[in-house]
């Protein structure tokens, strides 16, 4: 499966899901996840966010391990995104910011 990565908050681009087949991006107030039990490791959505939040499972960063498990436990609780929407306003501002996980609203 592939696993949305901390950088994706409070940026949520949105690009991603207009590109996955299976429809498996999930959009919670300021953060995306992937659904990992409907992913089918296409790869297509990892090139296309502008903040580089896509990784592969097994490439996630060790310092992001624990989104593998919040893109497990969001994706059943918030509703499916299939289609682009615009960006935060300061999404720009954040992108590459280190430490958003505090700002994560669920
Ligand atoms: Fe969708 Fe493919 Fe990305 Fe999985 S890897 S979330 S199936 S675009
Ligand atoms: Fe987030 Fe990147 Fe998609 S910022 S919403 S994972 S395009």
């Amino acid at each position: 499966t592939f696993v949305v990565g901390e950088n994706c908050i409070k940026c949520k681009y949105t690009d991603c899901v207009e590109v996955c087949p299976v429809d498996c991006f999930y959009e919670g107030p300021n953060f995306l996840v992937i659904h990992p039990d409907e992913c089918i490791d296409c790869a297509l959505c990892e090139p296309e966010c502008p903040a580089n939040a896509i990784f592969s499972e097994d490439e996630v960063p060790e310092d992001q391990q624990e989104f593998i498990e919040l893109n497990a436990q969001l994706a059943e609780v918030w509703d499916n995104i299939t289609e682009k929407k615009d960006a935060p306003a300061d999404a720009d501002e954040w992108n590459g910011v280190e430490g958003k996980l505090q700002h994560l609203e669920k």
